[in-house]
């Protein structure tokens, strides 16, 4: 049989406000392989990851059994561009792409609801492993068991330019950075922010972001573990982001402007991103990925 290859976009989640619920799939890409075989080989990956843990490996295991079909081994190749561990989705490429690609081998299909509902259940939270699958600007609510879903596609005219510090975050660290109650003062902040953001990109009124980006739910609390995240952040605003957030759990700030200004913004503040006592942030320039993972 001929190997099953899935295509899955990076992500950027919460955009600010959207603590776990908003997201946007960016065109940076994991690509991964699969075909059954006897035993199990991972390649194009580090060898800590290339083991039964593999998460990869993981979610394509619970597709399978989600469908009642035998996993008998598999050899598998990863070619994947999206950075580990930086806030762009890379968990959740690996989960989405491991269940598509159950989805695709097993008996049957499991069908894109319940492929989000899987995803969402491994993953924790549904934010990335939503924009993952259908591309483009999502607003996903876990619950019960279900994952409800408002989408939007969002305008090429926009370039969401990715300051990638020189260190990993692993997301259990920055999640357990958190407080474990607000007031109700800052829930109410974030609750209208995060409104504002989804409307701004269900509308395509961009004008609104950097009035929508504001957050006081889990930036404030991550911030410390990132040196130079204020820095950078202050960095973004100067050199003309029309919005700028962490992405996802982080470490990587996401600063966002026209993409007819993104070579001038890249110039701006390269000086600030070069020139850090914590090594030098790398800036990688992407734009909205509207078509989600895809079998390739
Ligand atoms: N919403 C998640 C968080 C994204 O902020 O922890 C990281 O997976």
């Amino acid at each position: 049989m001929s190997p099953v290859r899935v295509r899955v976009p990076a992500t950027s989640a919460n955009l600010g406000p959207g603590f776990d619920c908003l997201g946007v799939a960016l065109d940076l890409y994991n690509h991964y392989e699969i075909s059954e075989a006897d035993g199990l080989r991972i390649s194009g990956c580090e060898d800590e990851y290339a083991g039964e843990d593999n998460l990869f490996l993981r979610s394509f295991r619970r597709g399978l059994e989600e469908l009642g079909s035998p996993f008998r081994g598999a050899r598998i190749h990863i070619a994947a561009d999206i950075p580990i561990a930086r806030g762009l989705g890379s968990s959740s490429a690996c989960i989405v792409g491991g269940l598509l690609a159950a989805s695709a081998l097993g008996r049957g299909n499991l069908g894109a609801e319940r492929v989000l509902e899987l995803a969402t259940e491994i993953e924790g939270h549904p934010d990335n492993v939503a924009a993952a699958l259908m591309g483009g600007f999502v607003v996903s609510v876990a619950g019960g068991g279900k994952v409800e879903t408002a989408r939007a596609p969002v305008s090429a005219g926009l370039a969401f330019c990715a300051l990638v510090p020189p260190f990993a975050l692993e997301t259990s660290k920055a999640r357990a950075a958190l407080p474990r109650s607000v007031s109700f003062a800052d829930a109410a902040f974030n609750a209208g922010r995060a409104a504002l953001m989804a409307a701004a990109f269900m509308g395509g009124d961009y004008s609104r972001l950097a009035a929508a980006c504001a957050d006081r739910l889990h930036q404030p609390y991550r911030a410390a573990l990132i040196p130079g995240y204020a820095e950078v952040v202050g960095a973004a605003g100067k050199a003309g982001a029309l919005g700028v957030f962490l992405s996802g759990a982080g470490p990587t700030v996401m600063a966002i402007c026209e993409a007819r200004d993104e070579a001038a913004f890249a110039t701006r503040i390269a000086e600030s991103l070069a020139g850090r006592s914590e090594g030098p942030w790398r800036l990688i320039v992407l734009h909205a990925d509207n078509e989600g993972a895809l079998l390739v």
